[in-house]
């Protein structure tokens, strides 16, 4: 290990071979990984926590965890192991049994997470991963012995089964109590709960080598009052072989090793989701068919076979972030942007805020929102175009004839909430955002006929472009008295609910849903945002020769931009918004609450204020009012009390959430604001207070994973300020990988071509970036000798000069060679 790479005293990344190593098992939150790639998914922490599902995390819930359980992070996948001379015993992942290790080592990978042991010359490892297409998960399993003496031991695995619908597993005691079933045959040990109600799906958990006992009912192996720190089978040596019906099964086996001094022995422990074949779901044979399952384990049940599809996920890993790679002079963004954010969005792209360690798997659906958002920052990846475009017409689908959506839905029955007191007004324009970076991405066009239906009744498909300009309309058409976007319940701030139904602003009441009066709070933001997008879709609309739809669409651009100047500017900075009072949000005229950042990055992004001063002043205010050494702050000053006119904003104690903390995905928008008005020292700065490898050093304070990027820092006003939570799924991910990549380092799809145009601190020399683009490889060197922050003086194609700055999409299968000149044109 280099040492220069250990700044914290909980691990330290190791970039060469794509890991995250975790050096003590007491980090202070379980520091989580995914295992799963398409439809089986996993989260594993890095002491062996964590469940398993199938596809949809409420629905198909294969092992059981405790949200909220003392101690943390349990159950999860076990092996403990116990020396049947001495009866001691310990586990390979430190949980559950938290014997104090002589060697602890946890490499979180893409896709795999490995954690590495030794406990009194007893070496372990055991590398958990979802082989590609698959729908099992692999437990690759080794254990040494460095003893000088032959050393009899035994291994018993653990998982607890959850009865598949997670939320009533937790909740329906009455009845859950009652049904399980298992079968054990050959080893394999089936949880097939559920099946008599033709459920169709049972799971399995298979072992390589030969069992000399097992248990499948969690009283008998853990043993009443006893804990998985010592369960009664584990501390006596002996399997129950119990078959469990009714209580809670699980799945257990013992293996009996004895392991000669030096000897080394891998075993492969599958578990895995199965469902009868479709021609049996409906004729209720009332048995599992195993036969597809007996093959499958004939094939995996081997450490070559497990090698080899190891060796594929790394392939996998290999050719997905080969489509993007950059060098610069910064150790983090290298990191960050090469690795662990392109992998973060990965999994925000599949799981959206769907499971993770703060998201249970069962509160939520998929966020139109954010589904919308997470597709921006995944849409260079080609491997996985194909699902992009399919997301992006399901979300197309769950559209309402009037233009709006729903907020969340279930992808199972595409259906979800749309709040009473109007939706979220934003979440229309989102969709037009997505598309058009997937359009700018692939060149292609013709998404936009592809057709979709509303709501996701038959017989109302219309093309994608259609749903585009309804949403538009819907915007268009739900305007308050300045003529500015209504709010809805809320826009892109969930927590900003400004629409409460009284006539009188002081009073305290409550929310009346049936009243329809006083809905009239307008959100600038999202006026800022329809600028943003809209301009877009006006080009989109020339180039597909809707000349009339791009005049009507830039003409409500520019009056949008006209009231934005007219009834959105507050001297200093961009207003929030208008309440349902007419009364201003986010304005000097507040005592709390003064100024939001989202507008500021909006605005901005849009373009508003660049001709006119305006931009700098509010970048100026962001920077004297909401910017801290730990990031950006959502407003200032923060809600000191609950205003009822405000909504679940002020529910947060001052620092935390919505309520003032650093809410990391807005800071992206100002950061991209600061690349746009050219202060690149700025942006760059913005961007490291949240590089997740910027801040690793402060582990400590900021808690959560060093790899990836968090929802929230807690701000200055919380006694926690630097502290992170909600790790993982969030449209941070996204955002981030835009600023850096499209904005800072200036390498962003154009319709014709690769723009670049980089606004980089003046001390760089330049950077190097490699960027897979609609069939065609570009080597880009961007060297910048005058050591200035921006412009861009010439670019040579393959030792050609070149007009402007977007480079040609070649779509030729060939390598590219990409000079940029930075500079002053002469
Ligand atoms: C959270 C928001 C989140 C919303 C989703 C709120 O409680 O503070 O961050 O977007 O729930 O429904
Ligand atoms: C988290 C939600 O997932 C996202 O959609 C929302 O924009 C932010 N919170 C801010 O409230």
């Amino acid at each position: 290990m280099d040492s220069q790479y250990r700044r914290s005293s909980y691990g330290y990344f190791d970039d060469n071979a794509r890991e995250y190593v975790i050096t003590r098992p007491d980090t202070p939150t379980p520091w989580i990984n995914y295992i799963g790639q398409e439809e089986y998914f996993g989260i594993v922490s890095n002491t062996g926590g964590g469940y398993s599902f199938y596809r949809d995390p409420r629905y198909r819930r294969i092992t059981r965890y405790r949200y909220h359980s003392i101690p943390i992070d349990q159950p999860g996948r076990y092996i403990y192991i116990r020396d049947a001379e001495t009866g001691e015993y310990w586990s390979a992942t430190w949980q559950p049994v938290k014997k104090p290790l002589d060697f602890y080592e946890c490499r979180h990978g893409l896709g795999y997470t490995k954690i590495r042991s030794r406990y009194r010359d007893i070496e372990t490892e055991v590398t958990y991963f979802v082989p590609l297409k698959q729908t099992f998960e692999v437990w690759w399993f080794k254990i040494r012995n460095l003893r000088d003496r032959e050393t009899d031991l035994q291994l018993f695995t653990y998982v607890e089964f959850c009865f598949w619908d997670a939320l009533d597993d937790m909740t329906n005691f009455q009845r859950n109590l009652n049904i399980a079933e298992v079968e054990v045959e050959d080893n394999v040990i089936y949880h097939k709960t559920g099946y008599r109600e033709r459920r169709n799906h049972f799971a399995f958990f298979a072992s390589s080598e030969p069992i000399v006992g097992f248990d499948t009912d969690k009283e008998v192996f853990i043993g009443l009052y006893r804990g998985y720190e010592n369960p009664i089978v584990v501390e006596e040596g002996v399997s129950r072989n119990s078959i469990v019906y009714g209580g809670h099964p699980i799945g257990s086996h013992q293996i009996r090793l004895r392991l000669k001094p030096g000897e080394e022995k891998e075993i492969v422990f599958i578990l895995g989701y199965a469902e009868n074949p479709p021609e049996e779901k409906f004729i209720a044979p009332n048995i599992i068919n195993k036969t597809r399952v007996k093959q499958l384990l004939r094939e995996w049940l081997n450490p070559d076979r497990v090698k080899q599809a190891f060796e594929e996920l790394k392939k996998f890993w290999d050719d997905t972030l080969s489509y993007l790679h950059v060098e610069t002079p910064d150790e983090d963004i290298n990191r960050i942007v090469n690795i662990w954010n392109q992998y973060q969005i990965f999994i925000t792209f599949h799981l959206a805020r769907s499971a993770s360690g703060y998201e249970t798997g069962i509160a939520r659906g998929i966020g139109f929102r954010d589904s919308n958002q997470d597709i921006l920052g995944a849409v260079h990846l080609q491997p996985l175009w194909s699902k992009i475009r399919e997301r992006i017409i399901d979300l197309a689908s769950i559209q309402f004839p009037d233009g709006g959506t729903y907020h969340q839905f279930q992808p199972i029955t595409k259906r979800g909430n749309r709040e009473i007191g109007g939706g979220f007004n934003d979440d229309p324009l989102w969709l037009v955002a997505s598309t058009i970076a997937y359009i700018k991405e692939t060149g292609d066009f013709s998404i936009l006929f592809e057709k979709a239906p509303y709501d996701n009744t038959p017989g109302t498909e219309e093309p994608l472009y259609e749903h585009l300009k309804k949403a538009v309309m819907y915007i268009d058409r739900n305007r308050g008295p300045h003529g500015l976007p209504l709010i809805g319940h809320a826009d892109w701030n969930d927590c900003l609910n400004l629409n409460v139904m009284s006539t009188n602003p002081d009073e305290s009441f409550q929310t009346a849903p049936d009243r329809t009066d006083g809905r009239t709070a307008e959100s600038i933001f999202i006026a800022c945002q329809f600028v943003w997008a809209v301009k877009e879709l006006a080009e989109v609309a020339e180039r597909i020769g809707r000349k009339e739809d791009a005049e009507y669409f830039r003409k409500l651009v520019n009056d949008m931009i006209e009231r934005v100047k007219k009834y959105g500017w507050d001297g200093e900075w961009f207003l929030r918004a208008y309440d349902a009072f007419g009364r201003k949000i986010g304005s000097k005229e507040n005592e709390e609450g003064r100024i939001y950042i989202e507008p500021q990055g909006m605005c901005i992004m849009a373009g508003i204020g660049l001709d006119d001063g305006k931009a700098i002043k509010a970048l100026d205010s962001v920077k004297k009012y909401l910017a801290t050494e730990h990031g950006i702050i959502l407003h200032w000053p923060p809600y000191t009390k609950y205003y009822v006119h405000l909504g679940e904003i002020s529910s947060y104690p001052p620092g935390h959430k919505e309520n003032a903390s650093i809410f990391c995905h807005p800071n992206a928008w100002i950061i991209i604001a600061e690349a746009i008005a050219g202060r690149s020292e700025q942006a760059l700065d913005y961007y490291k207070r949240l590089n997740p490898s910027a801040r690793e050093a402060i582990s400590h304070i900021h808690r959560t994973e060093p790899y990836v990027y968090a929802q929230t820092i807690a701000g200055p006003a919380s006694p926690r300020f630097g502290m992170a939570r909600n790790s993982w799924l969030t449209g941070t991910a996204s955002w981030m990988f835009v600023a850096i990549t499209q904005w800072i380092l200036g390498v962003r799809p154009a319709y014709d071509g690769l723009m670049i145009d980089p606004r980089i601190p003046k001390e760089w020399s330049g950077f190097k970036m490699v960027r897979r683009f609609r069939n065609a490889t570009y080597v880009i060197e961007v060297k910048n000798e005058e050591h200035v922050n921006m412009g861009v003086k010439q670019i040579i194609v393959d030792g050609q000069p070149i007009e402007g700055n977007i480079v040609p999409a070649f779509n030729d299968g060939k390598v590219h060679h990409v000079v940029v000149i930075m500079g002053k044109k002469e």
